[in-house]
């Protein structure tokens, strides 16, 4: 993939990032029923995973000589309340997000090993994050 296409699909990610931390952190003060609180908690820290993605985003973005984004992706912003809802939005999103970062890992193979290897420890989260949903929602 050529650079300046690169940079645009790390800001497009980064974008993602930025919705998906809102998300989560939205999703786990609205949250209602028996399990709550336990699950908000789980909510928080998953936000902190997406912040986390979103600066190792802004640096690899800086490194190839681009601006990182401060956009947000405005369609991952889908608001849910009940546990239900919740898990079904966020498992979809994270189905989404690995999708994204599977091709962007296929991409970064010509970029480089930092970056290459930025992606794939991101894309490992986001399957984490999948299989916690999952494990939720039993
Ligand atoms: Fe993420
Ligand atoms: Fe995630």
């Amino acid at each position: 993939m050529e650079k300046q296409k690169m940079i645009k699909a790390l800001n497009d990610a980064l974008a993602q990032e930025h919705a998906c931390q809102i998300r989560y952190l939205t999703h786990a003060a609205v949250i209602t029923g028996p399990y709550a609180q336990a699950v908000a908690g789980r909510l928080k820290e998953i936000a902190e995973d997406e912040e986390k993605h979103a600066a190792q985003l802004r640096e690899r973005i800086t490194a190839l000589g681009g601006t990182p984004t401060m956009e947000v992706a405005r369609a991952e912003l889908i608001f849910a309340r009940t546990l239900k809802e919740i898990l079904e939005v966020n498992l979809k999103e994270e189905e989404k997000a690995i999708t994204l970062y599977r091709s962007l890992l296929r991409a970064a193979q010509e970029e480089g090993e930092i970056l290459y290897e930025t992606i794939e420890e991101i894309l490992q989260d986001e399957q984490e994050h999948k299989e916690e949903l999952e494990r939720l929602r039993e």
